[in-house]
């Protein structure tokens, strides 16, 4: 009877995880993250479909298109005092390259958030270099945008060609109105779903540089935010998933594989990258549901854990929406929850495991190939 008890209580504890004990009774051991930079200004293929071009266009020209504002740089200051919070256990006080790696794409607007998240995981200590700078420099690393796997959206040719019919999800369906309304208003046909979703990426920064949304579209705003990340889903199909995100996830695996055979790698990994690189790294990990247009410096890791009393290793996906609020949710793997064995996890998403060179062919990248920057530079 007490043998029955002790089973039922522990399926039950398996169904009822709840927030923090996913966790309970594991040992960190590595963290693998990518995030999305802070607030930038507009890229400047989409400022037209502002409803207030001319102050928007003001506002931006301080930074130039596409760079991280002062909200910006604030809020990817929120990010690095997360990872310090969460991560305390694996950094020292002092910034020491055997335990961080970092890693930014040659963006100016991603080089710029990792460096302000740094300044806050690695804050100015009593005993420090300089007397009057209370700052501390730390070092990242990037790669030439050609060369990037973080950034097929600029160099992998079969991802930038893929088509999509005009066979949109079902659920859009309960928005037809909303997306009369913003056609209406915005003069652009927001019932295609690319330009929807472009208009509300428009609209996320024209608020975060003060600017008033037309008044008519704020009260839609949430169910535009519902739209968006619709769009985000029908552009990040498997294949896109995959090109964008698979060779990350092979580094994951390499990484993870060398911490449990005992060899010396940094455990905590940091990407500094785009909505793609998180939006693209849910898919490939095959959570069970994505968490919508990513916001700006919004999260995304995992975490290698390994049970205390049993000593299985497990992979625990978090996710951060946005650092102003310090909730992480933990995501669900299909088919394994949200404490997901390793090697379980390892075969779940095996389709979506490219190395690097396989990866280019796929692409069909050249040597010789011209590439446009112009959407991160
Ligand atoms: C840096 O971290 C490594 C790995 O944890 C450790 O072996 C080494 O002693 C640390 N160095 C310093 C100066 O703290
Ligand atoms: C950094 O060191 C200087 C002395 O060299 C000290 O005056 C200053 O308070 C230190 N900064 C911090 C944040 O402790
Ligand atoms: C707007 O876009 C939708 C979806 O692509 C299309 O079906 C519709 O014909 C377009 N409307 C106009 C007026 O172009």
């Amino acid at each position: 009877m007490l043998k029955y008890i002790c089973v039922l209580l522990i399926s039950l504890s398996a169904v009822c995880y709840c927030q923090d004990s996913v966790t309970d009774g594991t040992e960190l051991l590595l963290t693998f993250l990518t995030h999305r930079h802070g607030d930038r200004t507009p890229i400047s293929s989409t400022v037209a479909l502002s409803n207030d071009v001319e102050a928007l266009e003001d506002a931006t020209a301080r930074y130039g298109y596409g760079q991280l504002t002062d909200n910006g740089r604030r809020r990817a200051y929120q990010l690095g005092q997360f990872l310090r919070r969460r991560y305390d256990g694996l950094l020292s006080p002092a910034y020491n390259r055997s335990e961080i790696y970092i890693r930014s794409t040659d963006s100016t607007r991603a080089k710029m958030t990792v460096l302000s998240a740094m300044a806050a995981v690695y804050p100015a200590l009593e005993d420090n270099w300089s007397a009057d700078v209370n700052w501390t420099p730390v070092p990242y690393t990037t790669v030439p945008a050609k060369y990037d796997f973080n950034l097929a959206a600029v160099n992998c040719p079969a991802a930038l060609s893929i088509t999509y019919d005009d066979t949109y999800p079902a659920e859009l369906d309960q928005y037809t109105d909303v997306l009369n309304e913003l056609s209406d208003i915005s003069g652009f046909n927001a019932s295609n779903l690319l330009i929807a979703t472009q208009l509300y990426d428009v609209y996320v920064s024209q608020q975060s540089l003060g600017i008033p949304l037309d008044p008519r579209v704020e009260p839609i705003f949430p169910q535009l935010e519902a739209i968006a990340g619709i769009g985000w889903e029908y552009m990040f199909n498997s294949e896109m998933n995959l090109y964008d995100s698979g060779v990350l996830l092979n580094q994951f695996f390499t990484v993870a594989d060398q911490i449990i055979a005992g060899e010396d790698v940094q455990r905590v990994q940091v990407y500094s990258a785009h909505d793609a690189n998180v939006f693209s790294f849910e898919g490939v990990t095959r959570v069970v549901k994505r968490q919508g247009a990513p916001k700006y410096a919004s999260m995304y890791a995992l975490e290698l854990r390994q049970v205390i009393e049993t000593g299985e290793y497990v992979v625990v996906p978090v996710y951060l929406n946005t650092p102003s609020e310090d909730v992480i949710t933990y995501l669900e793997i299909t088919g394994c929850g949200s404490r997901c064995e390793y090697e379980s996890f390892r075969s779940i998403t095996a389709d979506y495991i490219l190395d690097e060179d396989t990866w280019r062919t796929k692409c069909g990248f050249t040597e010789d190939m011209e590439i446009d920057t112009s959407s991160i530079d």
